[in-house]
């Protein structure tokens, strides 16, 4: 059965909140973990269905892993060869970064696998980890036309490659580099637009010899991880629902704490800030190694702009935050560059154009982005039944457009929303949205 929302016109945000561990970090987190020598510490682990397929998975081929608390997990390293086949198929769930990543782990093992996801995972393309892979000697077979499920065949003799990145993808890089830890050779990776370098520095943490500068990685096969203890920073993506949130209500004044920074993550920042947001890093540290602050936003009045393609990769997660912020700024805000978005859980951009429209916001869509006529800083959409497509972003940006409707937003088919933000319903309205499960 369907989890639907009721949304509708909120107060003010304000508070003071922490939100859940980074997705991107936690996944690589335990699967570096698991395969390193000696037990690792994970600390602010993502409690989301996406990170948890991927410690069940790790944990079904032979890892130990406690849980001794929310967000902790304890990790029994088998080392680089100790995994064991399961005869199973291996479930990541909705998690295309758990699915593309664990490919690359899997191609250098001893046994074959068989990765399977839900329905939306099962339509997105696999075969841009599968080339690389399959040069590298891989055998990985896939439904018809690169889908999963993928079988991935025992296979001891990866051979290294020089890949240049056809797409800019942190998930592609990651399983080129994955299964250069068990290539003989040198393994390099190069993108024409750098991504996120949260492979890269964790297999630094680990110890694993690696060099890597933004646009360019490369590691030789046949070293060691070793344990280490991981400390997982607030998640951008998440928080940027209520960093548009507290944007467009007005009188909102809300504190996002331990947020991670990463600059290859915040280009929605660089845009909300040359739209008019009134956002304030405090506090900036390093957590776990990685930049993070706390992050201060206040109401503003915005306005649309023409985003630079180049900021793409550093805010492919959050179109649909930014789209809710362009339909209530004053004049249009243009995107191209984004034709990435049609392959996420679901096509963002036919999704977002869809469910806007619906609340009476006009948007042009085109092959690779859209332009959307914003309402104004008095603007309200309406009423309307929204379909987020099963798609965790679409659900939350639909309920953020809500907090400015003049009626009630039912939105279908949010349950996937416990992939990366579990009770994002309870800690939004706790912050004074109007969110409710229908
Ligand atoms: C991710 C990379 C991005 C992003 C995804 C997480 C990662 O995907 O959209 O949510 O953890 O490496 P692509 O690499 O497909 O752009």
């Amino acid at each position: 059965m369907s989890l639907d929302w009721i949304a509708s016109r909120g107060r003010a945000l304000q508070g003071e909140v922490r939100v859940p561990g980074d997705k991107s970090i936690s996944h690589r987190a335990v699967m570096l973990a698991a395969i390193a020598e000696g037990t690792s510490r994970i600390r602010g682990f993502l409690e989301g269905e996406d990170t948890r397929a991927t410690a069940a998975i790790l944990q079904q081929l032979g890892v130990r892993i406690e849980a001794p608390s929310a967000g902790e997990r304890i990790v029994h390293g088998v080392g680089l060869h100790g995994l064991h086949g399961s005869a199973a198929p291996l479930d990541c769930g909705n998690a295309g970064t758990g699915m593309r990543l664990l490919c690359g782990l899997l191609s250098g093992q001893g046994f074959d696998s068989t990765l399977i996801g839900d329905a939306s995972l099962s339509r997105r393309p696999m075969a841009r980890v599968i080339e690389p892979l399959t040069r590298m000697g891989a055998s990985i077979e896939a439904f018809e036309g690169g889908f999963p499920p993928l079988r991935i065949h025992s296979n001891k003799a990866l051979q290294a490659i020089d890949f240049e990145s056809p797409v800019a993808s942190a998930q592609v890089k990651s399983a080129v580099l994955l299964a250069g830890l068990y290539a003989s050779g040198t393994t390099r990776v190069r993108e024409a637009q750098p991504t996120r370098d949260y492979t890269e520095s964790m297999l630094a943490a680990f110890g694993w010899p690696i060099r890597y500068s933004p646009g360019e990685a490369t590691l030789e096969g046949g070293h060691r991880l070793r344990a280490t203890d991981i400390v997982v920073p607030g998640d951008f993506s998440s928080a940027a629902f209520l960093l548009v949130a507290a944007s467009i209500v007005p009188g909102s004044d809300l504190l996002l704490r331990d947020v991670g920074i990463n600059p290859r993550r915040t280009g929605l920042l660089v845009a909300l800030r040359a739209m008019g947001a009134d956002i304030v890093e405090e506090n900036p540290r390093l957590l776990g190694g990685e930049p993070a602050a706390d992050l201060h936003v206040r109401s503003a009045a915005l306005r649309g702009i023409a985003l630079p393609a180049a900021v793409v990769p550093d805010m492919i997660d959050e179109f649909p935050a930014l789209f809710v912020a362009a339909a209530f700024a004053q004049g249009t805000t243009a995107v191209r560059g984004a034709a990435e978005l049609r392959v996420k859980e679901s096509d963002r951009l036919a999704g977002m154009a869809t469910g806007l429209r619906a609340l009476g916001v006009a948007v042009d869509e085109t092959s690779d982005g859209a332009t959307i006529h914003g309402l104004g800083a008095n603007g309200r959409v309406h009423g309307a039944a929204l379909d987020s497509r099963g798609d965790h972003r679409l659900a939350m940006a639909f309920a953020v457009a809500a907090q400015r409707s003049d009626g009630e937003v039912r939105i279908s088919d949010c349950a996937n929303v416990a992939t990366s933000f579990p009770r994002f319903d309870a800690l939004a309205s706790g912050l004074g949205m109007a969110l409710h499960i229908a």
